[in-house]
């Protein structure tokens, strides 16, 4: 029998240990929600733009592409400022992002294109801009299936990691069925785009680092012995 007098006291803990900013999770759920009661709100009441369908069609396409950046913001944040709170929202932005998405193409199939399957394999064979939105919601599918804690575990860490690298992809079809949409005043998608491209840079930066890092270890550990 194992003596208890090294073993550590398991005392159940009575006040569970604070997680600092804890309204920030259920904040950023209700923020995330908060544009459908508005967007109902201003259609109801009549007060979307003169064609309320392209209204709402390209509003969910904004907060997708929005919430698609911030999700990928979310670990460069932390790795040049140190600000490690936005990694705890990295899963719930992105699956917004994939929501609005959805709400984005059924707005577009169900309302837009009466369910009208020709005219939509039409669009997305024939029209650039539709086939890159098309590709960027196919590329979030698998990320928001293998989303879960049950998932990350099922797969492995590394090679899930390696999966949701495909968020940059979606990224940058998102930004791209932007810039293609907008055609004219690309300021807007400029930001979008600049966004990504410092994430990515910083993202590559510190992947540099740590594998610089790593070999240096590894050197230092064969020297030692
Ligand atoms: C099957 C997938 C998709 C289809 C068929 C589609 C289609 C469309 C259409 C028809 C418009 C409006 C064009 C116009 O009014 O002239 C639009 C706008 C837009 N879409 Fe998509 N889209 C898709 C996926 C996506 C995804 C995945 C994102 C974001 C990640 C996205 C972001 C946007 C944005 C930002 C706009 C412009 C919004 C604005 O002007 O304020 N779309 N899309």
């Amino acid at each position: 029998m194992a003596s208890s007098a090294g073993r550590a006291l398991a005392i159940p803990r009575l006040f569970p240990k604070k997680t600092p900013l804890p309204w920030l999770k259920p904040g950023v759920f209700v923020g995330c929600l908060a544009p459908i009661p508005v967007i109902v709100w201003r259609g109801a009441t009549g007060r979307l733009a003169a064609d309320p369908v392209a209204s709402i069609l390209n509003q969910f396409g904004y907060l997708a592409l929005t919430l698609l950046m911030a999700s990928l913001l979310c670990t460069p944040l932390k790795i040049a400022g140190g600000w490690s709170w936005g990694v705890r929202l990295r899963r719930m932005l992105g699956l917004f992002a994939f929501f609005y998405a959805s709400l984005h193409f059924l707005t577009y199939l169900i309302v837009d294109q009466s369910l009208n399957l020709r005219a939509v394999f039409d669009d997305v064979t024939k029209r650039n801009f539709i086939l890159v939105g098309f590709l960027a919601l196919v590329t979030l599918i698998p990320l928001a299936i293998t989303s879960t804690n049950g998932m990350v575990r099922r797969m492995g860490f590394v090679r899930w990691k390696r999966l949701h690298r495909l968020a940059y992809v979606a990224g940058c079809l998102g930004a791209l069925h932007f810039i293609w949409r907008v055609k004219v005043d690309l300021r807007e998608p400029a930001i979008f785009a600049s966004i990504l491209a410092a994430g990515l840079v910083l993202r590559g930066f510190d992947t540099v680092r740590k594998r610089r890092r790593k070999r240096r270890s590894s050197r230092a550990g064969a020297a030692a012995r």
